[in-house]
């Protein structure tokens, strides 16, 4: 499938099993996961706590094999790549936001937000752009309310500030898929709110691709799609896919 046809999924899963060996059995996680993603869409996945959202979103942001099945981001088997490869389309198309930030603790807001710059940089040998970046992380920061906290490391920042830091370092790169899961899971309601406006503002801005994780009905309500997995299923009358 070619990146240039609007209605291609920009990430596809087919057949994905994921299992887990435990001393000597079997856990079997996933069963055969088919889901795809299409420019622009907010796509919310919902589920028991347990019915494998987060080792689903793993394979998915090609962070842990599958045992079977495969995982397209715009139209490239990424499983099949190598590592360098698969790593740079990680790093490039797909941003994530996890629900305890997972932010660097002796990086400063700053820094953290351009982590994936830096990465990409280095892989590719690149110099010299590091002002104009530097420069595009302190837009974002400040455009999301971080003026005066650019200088913080994680250890001086409120959960919704660490958040949107977060927010910044997994949109640095300008990836066209964002990932998020549970992404207000550990702030309060207030905070957590302004966490999703500004996601969604991004998402909207941006034209993403969102897959966002909740167990939240409301936050299901405002995307334009919602699947259900049960014991590693995605249940079939939900996944049927709407391309825009
Ligand atoms: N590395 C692993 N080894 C063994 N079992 C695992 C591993 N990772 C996940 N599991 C199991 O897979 C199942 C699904 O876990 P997962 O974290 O994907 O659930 P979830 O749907 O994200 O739940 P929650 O809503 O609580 O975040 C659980 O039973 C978990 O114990
Ligand atoms: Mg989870």
């Amino acid at each position: 499938m070619s990146d240039s046809n609007d209605n291609a999924p920009v990430l596809r899963a087919k057949g994905i099993r994921r299992s887990f060996a435990i001393g000597d059995r079997t856990l079997e996680v996933l069963h055969g996961i088919d889901l795809d993603l299409y420019r622009g869409e907010k796509l919310c996945l919902m589920g028991a706590s347990g019915a494998g959202k987060t080792t689903f979103l793993n394979v998915l942001g090609l962070l842990d094999r599958p045992n079977e099945g495969s995982v397209e981001v715009e139209g490239r088997a990424c499983w099949d790549l190598s590592a360098v490869e698969r790593a740079a389309v990680r790093n490039s198309r797909l941003g994530f936001v996890f629900q305890f930030y997972h932010l660097l603790a002796e990086l400063d807001a700053v820094e953290n937000t351009l982590l994936p710059a830096m990465i990409a940089g280095r892989e590719r040998g690149l110099r010299g752009n590091g002002k104009a970046l530097r420069a595009k992380a302190i837009q974002m920061l400040t455009d999301f309310g971080l003026a005066d906290r650019l200088t913080h490391r994680p250890g001086r920042m409120s959960g919704g500030e660490q958040q949107r830091v977060a927010i910044a370092r997994a949109l640095i790169m300008d990836p066209p898929v964002l990932i998020a899961d549970e992404p207000t899971g550990n702030l309060d309601s207030t905070t957590g709110e302004k966490v999703l406006e500004l996601l969604f503002a991004e998402q909207e801005r941006r034209g993403l691709a969102l897959l966002l994780v909740t167990h939240d009905e409301r936050l299901a309500s405002r995307c334009d799609r919602v699947v259900t997995m049960e014991d590693g299923q995605i249940q079939a009358d939900s996944a049927s896919p709407i391309p825009l």
